[in-house]
C-alpha cells in the first residue's frame, strides 16, 4: 500500500516534460502481434500498466526489452494464443491482444476482462465487430475464445464510439480480406496514432480520427521503427495541478491541438493559457471561476480528466455542474474529495460542486489511477497535511508525478 503525503497550498512553478501515451502505447504494443519483423517502439512510459503488457505479449510468444522509453520485440515463429487470466486480469487493455492474435493465428483465447471501479466496461460491441468479420466468438468459463480460418471484411456499425473496440476491430481487420468499414468509430488521437503505426508496418488504414474508419486488407504486417505521441492525460494533470494552485507552469513535449478541450476549459475558469509549438503555458490565479463539465467522445472534453478537473472546481468561485457521459461509475472521487472539505452533491451521472476556499488536509483514498491523481490534487490546495491511500494506481498511468510534482514546488512524498 502506497501512502502519498501532500502539505497543501504551495503554488506551483516551473516546467515538467511528458512522457509517451499510456494510451497510445497500450494498443500499439498489442498490435506488434500482428508484425512478422522485429519492432522498435520509441517514447514509451515507464509505468506498470506498460510492464504488464509486455509480460502479457511475452505469454504469448513475444521477445522484448524495454529500456530507456524504447521498447524492441520480435514475435516468435510460434505464437501462444492464450492470454492467461492472472495476466489478463491486472490490465483491462489486455484485451487489446484478442483481435491482434485472432488475426495472425486464426485463434485466440483471452480471459474476459474485468470490470473495474469505473464501471462495468463489456467488450459486447468487439465480440460483435468480431463476429461481423467471420470470426466465430465463444464465452467459457470466463475465457473468450475467437476461431477464423480466414477474417473477411465488412461493414460494421459501433453502436458506441468506443475506443477499445475500434482499436480491436482495426487491427484485427488488417489482414481479413477485403474491404472493412468502421462507423460511428472512435476519434480520439490515440486511434490515429495506432492506425499511423499500422500503416507504417505495411497496413491500408484511412480515415483515423474521423467516425468512419475505412480498412483494406493486406496479407501480411513488417516491422519497423515508430514514436508514440505524448500522453494527454498526463499533460492535462499537470495543467489542472498548476491552474488550482495558482501556479505557473510550463507543461512541455506535448501536441497542443490534442488538449483543445481542456485548454478552452480552463481560459473560461479565467487561468491565463500560451499555446506554443511543443508546450502549453499555464499561469493560473486564485479566484478562478466555476465551468460546467460534460464528458464526451473526442473531440469533447475526456472522460479521463474529469476527476482531475472536479478537484480544480471544488476550489472555484461559484458552482459548477459535472456530467460523466462516458462511464456509469466515475464519481468514486467526489465523496473523497468532500472528505476535504468540496461541497458535493451527485444525482446519477451528473455531479453539482459548489466551490469553497476552505479545503482542509484529510486522510482519502484512490480508488483508481484517475481518481488517485484528483484526490492529489486536491491536496495540493488543501490547508494542512492530506494523505492519499493508493495501492500502486497512479504507477499504472503516471511515471514519477510525485517526484515532478516536488520539483514543481509541492510539498509531496511518497511514504
Ligand atoms: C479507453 O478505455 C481508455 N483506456 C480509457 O482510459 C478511457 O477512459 C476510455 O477509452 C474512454 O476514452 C485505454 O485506452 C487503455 P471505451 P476503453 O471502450 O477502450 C462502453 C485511463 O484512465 N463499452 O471507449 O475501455 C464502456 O462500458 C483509462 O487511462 C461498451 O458498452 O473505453 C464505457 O462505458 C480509463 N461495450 C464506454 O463504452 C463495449 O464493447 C467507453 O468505453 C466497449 C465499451
Amino acid at each position: 500500500m502506497q501512502i502519498i503525503r501532500i502539505t497543501g497550498k504551495n503554488k506551483l512553478n516551473g516546467e515538467v516534460c511528458v512522457n509517451g501515451s499510456k494510451n497510445a502505447a497500450l494498443p500499439v504494443l498489442a498490435a506488434t502481434i500482428l508484425c512478422e519483423k522485429p519492432c522498435v517502439l520509441k517514447n514509451i512510459p515507464h509505468i506498470s500498466d506498460v510492464s504488464n503488457m509486455q509480460s502479457l505479449l511475452k505469454s504469448t510468444g513475444q521477445y522484448s526489452l524495454l529500456s530507456n522509453h524504447q521498447y524492441q520485440c520480435e514475435m516468435a515463429s510460434e505464437i501462444s494464443h492464450f492470454a492467461s487470466y492472472d495476466l489478463a486480469n491486472r490490465l483491462r487493455a489486455s484485451f487489446l491482444v484478442a483481435g491482434p492474435l485472432v488475426a495472425r493465428t486464426g485463434y485466440a483465447r483471452v480471459a474476459y476482462p474485468g470490470g473495474c471501479q469505473i464501471g462495468e466496461r463489456p467488450v459486447d460491441l468487439h465480440l460483435k465487430g468480431f463476429s461481423k468479420l467471420g470470426i466465430s466468438v465463444a464465452i467459457q468459463n470466463g475465457y473468450v475464445e475467437l476461431k477464423a480460418n480466414k477474417l473477411k471484411g465488412n461493414r460494421i456499425y459501433l453502436d458506441f464510439p468506443s475506443v477499445g473496440a475500434t482499436e480491436n476491430l482495426m487491427m484485427a481487420a488488417t489482414l481479413a480480406h477485403g474491404t472493412t468499414m468502421l462507423e460511428n468509430a472512435a476519434a480520439e488521437p490515440e486511434i490515429v496514432d495506432l492506425a499511423n503505426f499500422l500503416n507504417q508496418m505495411g497496413a491500408d488504414i484511412s480515415g483515423a480520427g474521423t467516425d468512419t474508419i475505412v480498412i483494406q486488407g493486406v496479407s501480411s504486417l513488417t516491422g519497423g521503427e515508430y514514436e508514440v505521441i505524448p500522453d494527454r492525460i498526463e499533460a492535462g494533470t499537470y495543467m489542472i495541478a498548476a491552474a488550482a494552485t495558482g501556479g505557473k507552469v510550463k507543461v512541455s513535449g506535448v501536441l497542443p491541438e490534442h488538449l483543445n478541450p481542456l485548454v478552452a476549459k480552463l481560459r473560461e475558469t479565467g487561468t491565463h493559457i500560451t499555446v506554443g509549438e511543443r508546450e502549453i503555458l499555464v499561469e493560473g490565479k486564485s479566484g478562478y471561476k466555476a465551468v460546467d463539465i460534460k464528458t464526451m467522445p473526442h473531440p469533447g472534453f475526456p472522460t479521463d480528466l474529469q476527476a482531475q478537473f472536479c478537484a480544480m472546481l471544488a476550489g472555484a468561485k461559484g458552482t459548477s455542474i459535472i456530467t460523466e457521459t462516458i462511464f456509469e461509475n466515475r464519481f468514486l472521487h467526489l465523496p473523497e474529495l468532500k472528505r476535504l472539505g468540496a461541497k458535493i452533491t451527485v444525482e446519477g451521472r451528473t455531479a453539482v460542486i459548489e466551490g469553497t476556499n476552505k479545503l482542509n488536509g484529510a486522510q482519502v483514498r484512490a480508488s483508481d489511477l484517475r481518481a488517485a491523481a484528483s484526490l492529489v490534487i486536491a491536496g495540493l490546495m488543501a490547508e494542512g497535511t492530506t494523505t492519499v491511500e493508493d495501492n500502486g494506481y497512479l504507477l499504472r498511468g503516471y511515471s514519477q508525478l510525485c517526484e515532478n510534482l516536488k520539483k514543481l514546488g509541492a510539498e509531496i512524498e511518497v511514504l
